[in-house]
C-alpha cells in the first residue's frame, strides 16, 4: 500500500485556475468530435511575427543556448529599459529590471519576496483568476474590492481609501483588465494616485500586460508615469506574451526599485533560475524590432470587439459594456438567472449558465464567479471573426430558448 502524501497548508488555500479548466473541458469535447467554439482562452490567435522567430533560430545557431544571469541577460534588460523609456516615459537602469518565465512568475516572485503572513493585497474585482491564489500561496491575504458595471469595472478612489488598512502591503492594478478589458484613463489613475500618496506604506503592483491592446485611440498611461512620487514604491509589470503573440515563449518582466528587484532576484536564483535563453533573444527582437504589426492587429481586435459587444447586447438577458482594451468582454447575465433551459435545468448562477451553454450549444466561456464578480461571464474574442459570428448566433439561440 502506498503512503498518503500530506500536502502543504499553503496549497490547501488555493484552487486550480478556472480558465485553464474551461479550456481543458472544451478540448476534451473537441477530441470527442463535438463542434466546440472556445471563447475561454487568454491568448492571441495571431502567430508570433517572423522576425522574432528568426531571432530565436539565430540564437540557437549562434550557440546562445546556455544559462544566463538568473533574472535575465543584459541585452534584454537594455531593451526593456529602452521600452520603458520610449513607451512609458519611465527611467529604469538594468539593475532595476527583473525578467522571469512569463508575467505570472514575475508577479509571484514579487509576492514571495515581500509578503509575510497577514499582509494584505488589495485586488479590484473582477480580477485575473491567478492574483488571489498567488497571494495565498505566498502567505498573504487577498482583499477583493467589488468594482461592478456601475463603476465601469474600475476601482474608485473612495473604494480604494476604504480598503486600505495598516496591513495593506500592495495594491494590484491591471489595465487593460483581464477579464473585463477596462482600462484606466490618466485622470482615473491621477485620482487613485492622490489616495496612494496619503498612504506611503502601500506599494503598487501594476500589471500592464495588455498595454498595446487598446482601442478607439485610447491613450495609455501607467501609474508611475502619472505620479512620479509613486515611482519608488511601484513595480511596473509587463511582458511579450500578449502584444507580440508570444504566450508559449514565456518571458515577462518588471521595472522597480533596486531593493525589491534584488529580493526578487534572490527568489528566482533559488527556484527557476533564468528564463529560456532563446526566448530572451527573441524578446530582444520583439522589443527592439519593427512594431508596425501592432496597429494592424489592434484594428482587427477592435472590429471583433465591436461585433461581439453588439451581438451580446442584442441577446435577451445579456448586457455588455464596451471595454477600452485587452481581448475580453465581460457581459452581465443577470437577466437570465432564475430562467430554465429546454433541458429543464434552472440557471441558478453564472457557473450553471456557462456549463449549460457548453453542454447545449458547445460554446466555452468562463463564468464570472471565477473572477470574483457575478453574475457575468468572460468572452475572449482572440479568435477568428467566423468563429465569433457562429458563437454569437449560438449564445443568442441559447438565451432566447430560456423561459
Ligand atoms: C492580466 C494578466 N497578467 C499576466 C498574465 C500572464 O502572462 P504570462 O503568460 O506572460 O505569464 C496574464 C495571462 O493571461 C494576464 O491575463
Amino acid at each position: 500500500m502506498s503512503a498518503e502524501i500530506r500536502l502543504s497548508d499553503a496549497l490547501d488555500r488555493v484552487k486550480p485556475s478556472a480558465t485553464i479548466a474551461v479550456t481543458t473541458k472544451a478540448n476534451e469535447l473537441k477530441r470527442e468530435g463535438h463542434d466546440v467554439i472556445g471563447l475561454g482562452a487568454g491568448e492571441p490567435d495571431f502567430d508570433t511575427p517572423d522576425n522574432i522567430k528568426e531571432a530565436a533560430i539565430k540564437a540557437i545557431r549562434d550557440g546562445k543556448t546556455k544559462y544566463t544571469p538568473a533574472d535575465g541577460m543584459p541585452e534584454l534588460k537594455e531593451a526593456i529599459c529602452a521600452k520603458f523609456s520610449r513607451e512609458n516615459g519611465l527611467t529604469y537602469k538594468p539593475g532595476q529590471i527583473h525578467i522571469a518565465p512569463g508575467g505570472k512568475p514575475v508577479i509571484y516572485n514579487a509576492f514571495l519576496a515581500t509578503l509575510n503572513p497577514g499582509d494584505e493585497v488589495i485586488i479590484p474585482a473582477p480580477y485575473w483568476v491567478s492574483y488571489p491564489d498567488m497571494v495565498l500561496l505566498a502567505s498573504g491575504e487577498p482583499v477583493a474590492v467589488q468594482c461592478g458595471p456601475d463603476v465601469n469595472y474600475k476601482l474608485t478612489p473612495e473604494a480604494l481609501e476604504a480598503a486600505i488598512t495598516p496591513k495593506t502591503k500592495w495594491l494590484l492594478l491591471n489595465s487593460p483588465s483581464n477579464p473585463t478589458g477596462a482600462a484606466y484613463t490618466k485622470a482615473e489613475l491621477r485620482a487613485l494616485a492622490d489616495v496612494l500618496l496619503r498612504h506611503p506604506h502601500v506599494w503598487i503592483l501594476t500589471d500592464d500586460m495588455y498595454e498595446h491592446l487598446v482601442y478607439d485611440g485610447f491613450e495609455y498611461w501607467t501609474i508611475a508615469q502619472v505620479e512620479p512620487g509613486l515611482y519608488d514604491r511601484t513595480l511596473t509589470v509587463n511582458g511579450v506574451s500578449k502584444a507580440y503573440a508570444m504566450t508559449g515563449w514565456r518571458i515577462g518582466y518588471a521595472g522597480g526599485p533596486e531593493k525589491l528587484i534584488g529580493a526578487m532576484r534572490k527568489v528566482i536564483s533559488q527556484t527557476t533560475s533564468n528564463p529560456c535563453s532563446i526566448s530572451q533573444w527573441a524578446s530582444v527582437e520583439a522589443l527592439n524590432g519593427p512594431q508596425d504589426f501592432l496597429p494592424e492587429r489592434r484594428a482587427v481586435y477592435q472590429q471583433r470587439r465591436d461585433m461581439v459587444v453588439e451581438g451580446l447586447n442584442d441577446t435577451p438577458g445579456l448586457t455588455c459594456p464596451t471595454p477600452e482594451g485587452a481581448f475580453y468582454v465581460y457581459p452581465s447575465c443577470a437577466g437570465v438567472i432564475g430562467k430554465t433551459s429546454p433541458s429543464g435545468k434552472v440557471i441558478e448562477n453564472d457557473e450553471v449558465f456557462a456549463a449549460e451553454l457548453l453542454e447545449q450549444e458547445k460554446v466555452a466561456v468562463v463564468f464570472g464567479a471565477a473572477f470574483g464578480l457575478a453574475p457575468a461571464f468572460r468572452v475572449s474574442y482572440a479568435t477568428s471573426t467566423e468563429a465569433l459570428q457562429e458563437a454569437l448566433k449560438r449564445i443568442h439561440r441559447f438565451c432566447s430558448n430560456l423561459s
